[in-house]
């Protein structure tokens, strides 16, 4: 834009700056989903929604992503346009709040203390860890097209839309359309980055009052808007060869960057046509006698035009006149210096070279809005033809975020320190709501699982929790703690039954139809005896589901009978010995039996279950009781829960079972299936079930079902482990050189590769100074290089 020679001096009224402005602002009108700039072409705005994580990802999902984004740009018309806007953004943790202030609202009507102090904590953790965050990207496709008429130009870009969303989501990615009122409120942030803060966008805000009081133009170099500098850069020089996301060191640069890339589709045969003419120009330049750093150069430049040229001759090239602008924004000159000089070091790091972008006045602003803007003669002097591979491997939909606003913190993302934050009962972003940890032992399992359970209950949505804790590690306030151990006041009595829901694959009512319930409960008890009696033969199994038939019969539970309701008390296992007794050929089965009956464990096992699962948290402790019998109590009490779990869909109930691996065992795998069959059902019934397991190793190899379990979690948090556990894992994930690095590596406890919603983070789990105080956990105190040498020199700190 020409400025006229008074505003070079100032002269400029602030009432005709406005209009000036106004006049300029190349947005004509927004409609639904549908904007047109002033040049009258039509555009449509999408924002992705999914993203992908190229540190993370193998070689082939990354070749899979470059493939998705080539075909989105092999999809555009000559007369199409495509913009995209990769925008830097403060950590949005508002939303968040709002989530949080919500549950505080009822917590307060509820007159819960409790929970309005844990709300509250987990408030300040948030606000004071966001403030170092690092800026978040959000990114934007804007389609333009020339045509036209609105109808068919709506249609058109509709169309193309659609197909690429589509292509994306072959490579992992997605995106929908934005519509008016938020491609406005892009728009207004980014004119007003300051005011937008205290100031946030209000909807139906008209198009004038997205624009900012003024723009002041800093002799050609700056521009000031809203209290904040901006000014811009493009590329001058790229190297020739370029890896995957060879722009990421651009992208993660810490500064405020907004980087927009603007592709028109050029036409393939006069390409070749002017390459062919520049060529041959070269030729004849070489063919003289050159001073030979000329020599070099030209010679360099025919190699790349050669390449090139034989690139695009594929049918899958596609060629692009490609015009990058990269616009930094800070709230003082100073600030702008030293990140202008930290994107320099970014890009001379990427072997590019980037020149700053002088005397264009205010319509560079226009660049940086989702609007796919463009000013032919800028455009012409700043734009490189590439080919669309290249253009896709820059693999802009590039990010390691992962928050959803809603939900529990999971979290600190690794790279970014931005919250980890998701429902994981939304079933938008997840198929299923189960989790797997996997890590060696002290790697950290135990302490996030507690975390898990403290925020599940309090600022998650669960209603209730089950803990199956075999370490005495879970302690969570006015939680229901069962101990069992021996001479236990805590009995539970394998027949007993809580609910009579029958399972089914089908999504229809369950079924309470008791006959049917009672014979599966009964196919389903000799799991818990399998582990007391090992090696039954089928003949001795034979009369062991009978002796429990019977003795559900003598409390008038009867198969082929009309059953209607439960009896108030169920048989015992000392009813089935003494019907077992009758039959000389039981003997060896009662002599096992009989620690549990009359021995040790009788007070746990022999007699009506006398307790419930009634509070928020149950707990379940087995850590005093030895593996022989820890393992038949985790059966019984996971079919327990299991009852509990199906009494109602709607409320929404997790269970957590640690140390898994217990029940992986080769020749008893029924515990290890009826796990399985939780992990497939369990949605359906309102809950999610998180399994934490070491040894890795035996848990995926031993028998089918622990891999069964581990493909049935959508969310997947694996810890440090050893190289066994890791090449295990391999066969079943693969896993990528970066991520081996930090399964494999001594690092804090806590980091841990997370998979949710189909996105893969590095993580830290770190707990809040109000969880450590509600969970008793200690803080862990960074030793400082001088307390080390203290330590070692044996002085003791004054
Ligand atoms: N995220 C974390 N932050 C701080 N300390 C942790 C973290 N995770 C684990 N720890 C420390 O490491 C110890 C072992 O962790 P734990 O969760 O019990 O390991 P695991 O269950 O994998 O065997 C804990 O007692 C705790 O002190
Ligand atoms: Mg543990």
């Amino acid at each position: 834009m020409v400025k006229s020679i008074r505003s070079w001096f100032g002269l400029t009224s602030k009432d005709e700056k406005e209009n000036e402005l106004a006049k300029q602002f190349p947005i004509f009108d927004i409609q639904k989903f549908f904007l047109q700039t002033s040049n009258g072409h039509f555009k449509m705005v999408l924002k992705v929604t999914d993203t992908i994580n190229s540190e993370l990802l193998s070689d082939d999902e990354v070749i899979k992503a470059v493939e998705a984004i080539q075909s989105c740009l092999n999809a555009l018309s000559l007369h199409q346009a495509m913009q995209i806007l990769i925008s830097s953004e403060q950590i949005d943790i508002e939303q968040y709040f709002a989530y949080l202030d919500q549950k505080a609202e009822l917590a307060a009507a509820d007159d819960n203390l409790f929970l309005m102090e844990r709300i509250k904590g987990k408030r300040n953790f948030l606000k004071n860890h966001a403030q170092n965050a690092r800026n978040v990207h959000n990114f934007y496709v804007v389609l333009s097209t020339n045509t036209k008429n609105p109808e068919d130009a709506c249609d058109e870009l509709y169309d193309t839309a659609l197909a690429l969303i589509e292509y994306l989501e072959t490579g992992g990615m997605g995106m929908i359309p934005a519509d008016e009122e938020e491609i406005k409120k892009v728009c207004y942030e980014k004119l007003n980055p300051k005011s937008s803060i205290t100031e946030p966008y209000t909807e139906n805000s008209s198009l004038s009052s997205l624009l900012p009081p003024a723009m002041e133009d800093h002799g050609g170099k700056t521009i000031e808007m809203d209290d904040v500098y901006h000014s811009f850069y493009t590329f001058s020089h790229f190297p020739e060869e370029v890896g995957p996301a060879w722009l990421k060191r651009v992208i993660e640069v810490k500064a405020n960057v907004d980087i927009s890339i603007l592709l028109r589709p050029a036409e393939k045969s006069q390409f070749v046509k002017s390459t062919n003419r520049k060529l041959i120009e070269l030729e004849s330049k070489l063919v003289g006698k050159l001073p030979p750093m000329y020599q070099q150069k030209y010679e360099k430049q025919k190699e790349s035009l050669e390449k090139l040229m034989e690139e695009i001759q594929s049918d899958t090239e596609n060629l692009f006149d490609v015009s990058f602008i990269l616009c930094l924004k800070e709230e003082s000159l100073d600030d702008l210096k030293s990140a202008e000089k930290r994107l320099q070091t970014a890009i001379a790091s990427s072997r590019f070279r980037s020149k700053k972008i002088l005397f264009q006045g205010n319509q560079m602003v226009w660049y940086l809005l989702p609007i796919c803007y463009s000013h032919e003669d800028l455009d012409k002097q700043i734009s490189w033809p590439m080919q669309s591979t290249l253009v896709s491997s820059i693999l802009p939909f590039n990010s390691s975020d992962l928050n959803y606003s809603e939900g529990v913190l999971k979290g600190m993302n690794g790279r970014t320190e931005g919250p980890v934050i998701y429902d994981r009962y939304n079933n938008s972003y997840f198929n299923n709501p189960n989790e797997v940890v996997f890590g060696e032992s002290g790697s950290g399992k135990s302490y996030y699982l507690r975390l898990d359970m403290l925020r599940q209950v309090t600022t998650g949505t669960s209603n209730r929790i089950f803990v199956i804790d075999p370490e005495r590690e879970y302690f969570l306030p006015d939680a229901n703690r069962i101990i069992f151990r021996l001479g236990s006041e805590f009995t539970t009595n394998p027949f007993h039954i809580r609910s009579t829901v029958v399972d089914s694959d089908s999504n229809d009512d369950g079924s309470h139809d008791m006959e049917q319930y009672l014979r599966r409960k009964i196919a389903e008890m000799m799991s818990f005896f399998a582990w007391i009696c090992p090696n039954l033969s089928a003949i001795e199994k034979g009369y062991l589901s009978e002796g429990i038939q019977r003795a559900y019969e003598q409390k008038g539970l009867a198969l082929g009978t009309n059953i209607n309701r439960l009896p108030s008390t169920f048989p015992t296992l000392e009813d089935l010995v003494h019907i077992m007794e009758e039959n000389e050929e039981t003997h060896n089965m009662i002599a096992a039996l009989k620690p549990y009956v009359f021995g040790p464990y009788s007070s746990m096992f022999n007699g009506q279950t006398n307790w419930d699962m009634k509070k928020k948290v149950t707990i379940l402790d087995i850590h005093e009781l030895s593996d022989e019998v820890k393992r038949p109590l985790m059966d019984l009490l996971l079919k327990d829960i299991w009852e509990e779990i199906k009494i109602s869909r709607e409320e929404k109930k997790g269970l957590y079972v640690d140390e898994a691996w217990l029940l992986a065992d080769e020749d008893n795998q029924q515990t290890m299936k009826f796990l399985r069959e939780i992990a497939k059902r369990v949605r359906k019934y309102g809950g999610f079930l998180t399994t934490a397991t070491q040894n890795v190793d035996d848990f995926l190899t031993i028998g089918k079902y622990g891999t069964a379990i581990f493909n049935n979690a959508f969310i997947k948090t694996f810890m440090k482990m050893s190289e066994k556990d890791i090449e295990e894992l391999s066969r079943f994930m693969s896993f990528s050189e970066k991520e081996l690095k930090i399964l494999g590596k001594k690092k804090e406890q806590g980091h841990c590769i997370h998979v949710a919603a189909g996105k893969r983070i590095e993580m830290k789990v770190k707990s809040s100074p109000d969880e450590r105080k509600v969970l008793g956990l200690e803080e862990t105190k960074k030793v400082t290089k001088r307390q080390l040498i203290e330590q070692k020199l044996g002085i003791s700190p004054t």
